[in-house]
């Protein structure tokens, strides 16, 4: 009979002279494998007398737990390790500065939504948002355009095929919905701005199908078209950083304001691909605004006898396109890297009042 005592050392000192998983794996199947050494061992109690067995049983048994154990106390032990030492080779110092040559760009778009959200921050609007895919009624009917209305051909819009719920729902023509979803859930005063992607049937060098406009909504009492054109004014001197701007009010109509106006900035394109704001004779269309209608407001839950309200709707990337001078919108959106490189923003450049929107 095999001294079991030496045997479980010689075993046990291989176990923990086991270098890797694989090394250690190679023992289990030495010893408690199959055709191992301890499993021979345990096999061989069958052939025993009761007696023998009854003394040697616990001992061939002892040997297997304790090699067992040491085995799978080692295993921990290795994997813990090798764990330790790939931590230690994919260490990664968040806090090393980002390679220039590598690090992405800012799209124009983001940053001028940064940039408008800063201004109207400092004037004290908050920032409200709405879903791409709206209601129909918030869309069109609650801002005073009801089905069958001729304004609705106005806007070229994407219907959405109906939904469970048999609302019907559209990609919404504009960010006018955002003042229907925040006059629902807010009691005046009322002064936010909605930033996003709004949608139409259209498409062409000034024309994107998928586009961005930023409304602005203010509900107060007393509120009068010289808040709003106070409001216009202050934001562009912000958003094209220069001091002397002119702008003309034009009347307009848009079902959900009364009155409507659309606001031009006067600038001189005479030298291509150059445009100049303050001077010459040409004027910049900015967006509409008006009065917030009665009825929108009455659709809305608000008293019309004692709130009044001014509203705008201004196309985001027509700003970007003459802020920065980009003359083609579909470029916006065709992820091209060397366009993104051109005209991209540094990500860590934030755009603040005080700090310069556009470094
Ligand atoms: N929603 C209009 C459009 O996309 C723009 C607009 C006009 C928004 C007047 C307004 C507004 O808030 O008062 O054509």
């Amino acid at each position: 009979m095999a001294d079991i005592a030496s045997l479980q050392s010689e075993i046990l000192a291989t176990v923990a002279g086991a270098a890797d998983e694989a090394a250690l794996e190679a023992v289990r199947v030495a010893t408690l494998g199959k055709k191992g050494s301890v499993s021979a061992l345990l096999a061989t109690m069958g052939s025993l007398s009761p007696d023998e067995r009854k003394f040697q049983g616990p001992k061939f048994n002892g040997l297997r737990d304790a090699v067992t154990e040491a085995i799978t106390a080692r295993k921990v032990r290795l994997a813990d390790a090798a764990l330790d030492a790939r931590l230690a080779s994919e260490t990664l110092d968040v806090t090393l500065p980002s390679r220039f040559e590598n690090s992405g760009t800012v799209h124009p778009i983001s940053q001028v939504l940064e940039e408008v959200v800063a201004i109207f921050a400092e004037l004290g609007f908050g920032v409200a948002e709405g879903p791409d895919v709206e209601f129909d009624d918030y869309n069109f009917t609650r801002l005073n355009i009801p089905p069958d209305h001729p304004a609705r051909q106005m806007q070229d819009t994407f219907y959405v095929a109906a939904q469970a719920d048999g609302d019907s729902h559209v990609l919404r023509t504009h960010t006018s919905p955002v003042q229907v979803r925040t006059m629902l859930n807010a009691k005046p005063p009322i002064r936010v701005i909605s930033p996003g992607r709004t949608y139409r049937v259209d498409s062409d060098a000034t024309h994107s199908p998928m586009f961005h406009q930023v409304e602005a909504l203010v509900v107060d009492e007393g509120i009068h078209l010289g808040h709003l054109k106070w409001t216009v004014e202050q934001f562009c001197k912000a958003f094209f950083e220069i001091d002397q701007i002119e702008l003309r009010a034009r009347p307009s109509f848009f079902p959900f304001t009364e009155p409507s106006l659309e606001w031009d900035m006067r600038c001189d394109r005479r030298t291509p691909g150059k445009i100049t704001f303050g001077t010459g004779n040409d004027w910049l269309e900015l967006g509409g605004s008006g009065m917030v209608h009665r009825k929108v407001l009455e659709n809305c839950g608000i008293d019309p006898t004692k709130y009044q309200g001014f509203a705008f709707g201004f196309g985001l990337d027509r700003m970007a396109m003459l802020k920065y001078g980009m003359p083609d919108i579909r470029s916006f959106f065709e992820s091209d890297l060397r366009w993104l490189k051109h005209y991209g923003f540094q990500p860590l450049d934030i755009p603040t009042l005080d700090g310069g929107l556009s470094r």
